[in-house]
């Protein structure tokens, strides 16, 4: 069941989502989060570091596991996505680089897959997936079409999603090709999920996620499916009223 949560803006959707975080984190202080980058948790995560800088939220316990990086990427490239994870969570928020769980895009693909689930396995599975919505519908790099269970895998972008993701980091031409990705069915997995959704440009394919039956060609539509706590966070932008 999903339960959809409509704000009146962007700062509204990062203050909401952050309260959904913290709230786990007080109840489950080495909670494993799986952790997206994108822009839309950008301000849900702002809002945590400056709760733990005030002495607010205490993160000492939590550990967190990236949701997908690029491949082919040499160590230490601008475009790591855990580059990103670094410096907008683990650093400002303090957690040891040491407990996270990588998606690894030095080894060979099979390999870091395998590791990342056996990893995940080990620590109990997530406790919280927090997620963005891809502007095809993807959930992490699970691109469309993709099975319910879909496993951690290496995948090739779709062009939706070179598009999209060039405004990380200037143009087309520098988005890698192939990406690693957290798979459908360990996501869905998650005790609980939270959706982050921002923006007019998001408005259709959330209609499609929440008000469509689940399909593959819908990847996050497959949340309709999830046994955990599903919420959607989205601003009234991506989610207008109903007439
Ligand atoms: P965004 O990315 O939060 O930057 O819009 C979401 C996604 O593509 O998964």
């Amino acid at each position: 069941m999903i339960r959809t949560v409509v704000t009146a803006d962007y700062e509204a959707l990062s203050a909401a989502a952050a309260d959904a975080i913290a709230a786990t984190v007080e109840r489950t202080p080495d909670a494993l989060l799986l952790l997206a980058t994108g822009d839309t948790p950008m301000g849900a995560y702002r809002v945590l570091a400056e709760r733990r800088a005030r002495g607010a939220l205490d993160t000492s316990r939590l550990r967190v596991a990236q949701l997908d990086e690029y491949a082919g990427l040499a160590h230490g490239d601008r475009r790591s996505l855990y580059g990103w994870m670094e410096r907008s969570f683990l650093e400002p928020l303090s957690i040891a680089a040491a407990g996270t769980i990588r998606l690894d895009a030095s080894l060979p693909p099979a390999v870091a897959c395998q590791a990342y689930d056996a990893a995940v396995a080990a620590a109990g599975g997530f406790e919280l997936a927090i997620l963005g919505l891809g502007p095809n519908g993807h959930l992490g790099f699970n691109e469309p079409p993709v099975a319910r269970d879909a496993p951690t895998r290496l995948v090739p972008l779709t062009p939706e999603s070179i598009v999209s993701n060039a405004r990380y980091w200037g143009d087309e031409d520098d988005v890698p090709r192939e990406a690693l990705t957290c798979g459908m069915a360990s996501m869905l997995a998650a005790r609980q999920i939270l959706l982050v959704v921002s923006g007019p440009h998001k408005r259709e394919i959330l209609s499609r996620t929440l008000d469509e039956a689940p399909s593959a060609e819908v990847p996050a539509s497959w949340l309709q499916d999830a046994p955990g706590d599903v919420v959607v966070l989205a601003d009234r932008d991506a989610r207008p009223a109903t007439p």
